[in-house]
């Protein structure tokens, strides 16, 4: 299973309900490792998108409202339950896509954690754990890039021991 974040240099991840950036760049990069594969999502996150579900991909939202509905995703309430559909899936072929609340939930079962890091500390109320922290190495960056007046880089983790579940 994989991450997918954008965090900025403390690992903050959102305000208000809404990403801290727009990054094009970082936005095709995500596209592009999430279309046709099960992303899993958090309802926050689930109704904070624009256009909701993500076409092209199964959505997985977690939610702790029995009457929680996401048409055209699948919904789950438990751990156990969200396992046992991520189950019927390829590991490599499953991202957690957040936001925080399941990040930090699910960040131990990764193999893998794309991480996109801009390179600034800016007004937040959303944060995740730092993965260098959760066992994962970093194993390649890319260059830094500029877009919008922002820094930042893709960086990917490997997590060296990851729960299984
Ligand atoms: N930078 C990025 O890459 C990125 C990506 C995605 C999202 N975000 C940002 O992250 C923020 C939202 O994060 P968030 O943590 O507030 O919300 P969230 O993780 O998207 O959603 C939280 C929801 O998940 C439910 N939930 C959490 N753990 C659960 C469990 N074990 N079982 C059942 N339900 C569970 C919660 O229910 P209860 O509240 O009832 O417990 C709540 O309804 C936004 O600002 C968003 O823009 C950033």
């Amino acid at each position: 299973m994989n991450l997918i974040v954008a965090v900025t240099k403390n690992y903050a991840i959102g305000k208000d309900n809404k990403l801290l950036f727009h990054l094009p760049l970082d936005l095709k990069f995500f596209k592009e490792k999430t279309t046709g594969k099960v992303v899993i999502m958090g309802e926050r996150t689930y109704l904070s998108l624009p256009k909701r579900p993500l076409p092209n991909r199964t959505t997985i939202v977690l939610s702790d409202n029995m009457a929680f509905e996401a048409p055209g995703a699948k919904v789950v309430h438990t751990l156990q339950d969200l396992f046992a559909e991520i189950k019927n899936h390829k590991s490599e072929d499953v991202f957690v896509c957040g936001g925080a609340s399941i990040y930090n939930l699910l960040m131990d079962f990764c193999d893998v954690a794309y991480v996109t890091v801009v390179n600034e500390i800016v007004p937040a109320d959303t944060y995740i754990n730092n993965v260098e922290e959760h066992g994962f190495k970093l194993e390649s960056s890319s260059e830094e890039m500029q877009e919008n007046g922002h820094t930042f880089s893709f960086k990917t983790y490997i997590n060296k021991s990851p729960k299984k579940f």
